[in-house]
C-alpha cells in the first residue's frame, strides 16, 4: 500500500475515489483549494471510511492549499519524506469543470487547469515522485463522428475547457517523451453521476447546476419546477441527447485500478476511456429515474442547448484489458443512489453539521 497525494481530493470525484483508495488500504494526503467543495465532504469520507480521530491523523491529512502554490506542494512532499512516507503517486483531480464559465473566462481555466498541473508536474519530478492518474474528459473528443468512441479516435475539443484538458494531456505526453521514466494513466471520464450508497457524499454544486442528474434530482425535491430538455430533434430514437452515464463508485474505483497499475510498473503510458459502452436518451433518464424515486420530474423540451452533441459514448474495452476495470452499476443504482444523496442532503453541504 502506498501513500497517496489527491489534489482536488474534496470534490465529487475526489471523495468517493478517497474512500474506495482508503478502503484498499492506502494512506492519503489531499491538497484542495475548497473552491468547489466543502472540508464536510472529507470530514464524512473519514467517517464511511470509520478512521478513529488517531487513524484520521495518519491515513487521511487534508490541507488546504492551491495547486499553482510550488512552495505549498514541494512542502507537501517534504514532509511526508520527513515522516518516512514518502508520496508515491499523485491522483490529480483538482480543476475547474464548467464548459459555460471556460467560454467566458477562459485564461482561469489555462490558469488553474494547464498551469496548475504543470506546477504540479515540476514539484513531483523535483520529488522523484513520477506516478500519476489525470482526470481528463471525454470532452477532448468533440463532436465524434463514430461511436463508440475508442482512445484512438481524433482529439479535437470544441470549449476552452476540453482544449485544457487536451493540453494537459498533451503536457504528459511530452513529460513522458522517449525516457519512460513516468507511469502516468490519463482517464478520460465520460459522464460521472450517482452517490455512494450511504447517501453520506455526493455532488454539490455550489452554483446553479448545468448537469442533467443535478438538476432531475432538483425537480424531484421541488427545489426547481421543471426541467429543459435541451432538444427533442436530435438524430436519435427519441430525438433526445445520449450519454454515458458512469456510476461515480465505478468511476472510483478505476482511479483505483489505474493507480495500482501504474504502482507496479504494468504499464508507463495509459490513456483510457472510463464509461459503460452503454447509452440512455435524457427522456430514458427521465423515466428511470422517476421510478426509482416514485417522484414525477416536470419537464419541457426547449431549444438545443449551444455546444451540445448527439451521442457521446464510450468504448470501454482498453480499460478491461489495461487495469482489468469494467463498470458493475447500472442506470437503476444510479438514480437510486443519486436521490438517496439528494433526499438525505437537500441542500447538499450547505447544513453544516457533520454527521
Ligand atoms: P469538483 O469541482 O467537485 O472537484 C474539483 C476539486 O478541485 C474541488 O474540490 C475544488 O475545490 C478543487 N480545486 C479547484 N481548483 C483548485 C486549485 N487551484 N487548487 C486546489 N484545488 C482546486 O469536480 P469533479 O467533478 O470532482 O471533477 C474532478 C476532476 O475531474 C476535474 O479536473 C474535472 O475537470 C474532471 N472531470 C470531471 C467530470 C465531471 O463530469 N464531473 C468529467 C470529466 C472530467
Ligand atoms: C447531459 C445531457 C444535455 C441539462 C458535461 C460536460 C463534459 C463532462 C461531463 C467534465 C445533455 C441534457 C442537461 C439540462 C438537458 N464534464 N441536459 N437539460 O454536457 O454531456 O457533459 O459533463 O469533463 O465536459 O460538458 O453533461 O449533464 O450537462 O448533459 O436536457 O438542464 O442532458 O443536453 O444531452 P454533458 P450534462
Amino acid at each position: 500500500m502506498a501513500r497517496l497525494l489527491i489534489t482536488g481530493g474534496a470534490g465529487f470525484i475526489g471523495s468517493h475515489t478517497c474512500v474506495v483508495l482508503l478502503n484498499a488500504g492506502h494512506d492519503l494526503v489531499i491538497v484542495d483549494s475548497f473552491a468547489n467543495s466543502s472540508p464536510i465532504a472529507t470530514a464524512r469520507v473519514a467517517n464511511i471510511s470509520g478512521l478513529t480521530p488517531n487513524q484520521e491523523k495518519e491515513r487521511l491529512v487534508i490541507i488546504e492549499g492551491d495547486i499553482r502554490d510550488e512552495g505549498a506542494l514541494s512542502s507537501i512532499f517534504e514532509n511526508a519524506t520527513k515522516q518516512n512516507q514518502p508520496i508515491e503517486g499523485v491522483i490529480h483531480l483538482a480543476g475547474l469543470k464548467s464548459v459555460m464559465e471556460s467560454i467566458t473566462q477562459p485564461l482561469k481555466y489555462w490558469d488553474v487547469n494547464v498551469n496548475g498541473s504543470r506546477c504540479l508536474l515540476s514539484i513531483m519530478e523535483a520529488h522523484n515522485c513520477r506516478t500519476i492518474v489525470f482526470s481528463s474528459s471525454a470532452t477532448i473528443y468533440g463532436n465524434p463522428e463514430s461511436f463508440p468512441i475508442a482512445e484512438v479516435d481524433p482529439i479535437q475539443p470544441i470549449n476552452p475547457y476540453g482544449a485544457t484538458k487536451a493540453a494537459v494531456e498533451s503536457m504528459l505526453s511530452n513529460l513522458q517523451g522517449n525516457k519512460a521514466i513516468w507511469h502516468i494513466a490519463c482517464l478520460r471520464y465520460f459522464n460521472p453521476v450517482g452517490a455512494h450508497p450511504s447517501g453520506l457524499i455526493g455532488e454539490d454544486p455550489k452554483n446553479i447546476p448545468n448537469n442533467l442528474f443535478p438538476l432531475v434530482c432538483q425537480v424531484a425535491i421541488d427545489r426547481r419546477k421543471l426541467l429543459n430538455v435541451f432538444g427533442g430533434d436530435w438524430p436519435t430514437p427519441d430525438g433526445t441527447c445520449i450519454r454515458d452515464y458512469i456510476h461515480i463508485m465505478d468511476l472510483a474505483e478505476g482511479h483505483l485500478a489505474a493507480i495500482n497499475s501504474l504502482l507496479r510498473k504494468e504499464s508507463n503510458y495509459l490513456t483510457l476511456n472510463i464509461g459503460t459502452g452503454k447509452g440512455y436518451s435524457v427522456l430514458e433518464i427521465i423515466n428511470e429515474f422517476e421510478k426509482t424515486s416514485g417522484e414525477k420530474i416536470a419537464y419541457k423540451i426547449v431549444n438545443r442547448r449551444d455546444g451540445d452533441t448527439a451521442i457521446s459514448l464510450a468504448d470501454p474495452s482498453q480499460a478491461n484489458k489495461k487495469i482489468s476495470w469494467r463498470a458493475t452499476r447500472n442506470i437503476e443504482d444510479i438514480c437510486r443512489d443519486s436521490w438517496n444523496w439528494q433526499r438525505l442532503n437537500p441542500t447538499g453541504f450547505t447544513m453544516d453539521k457533520v454527521i
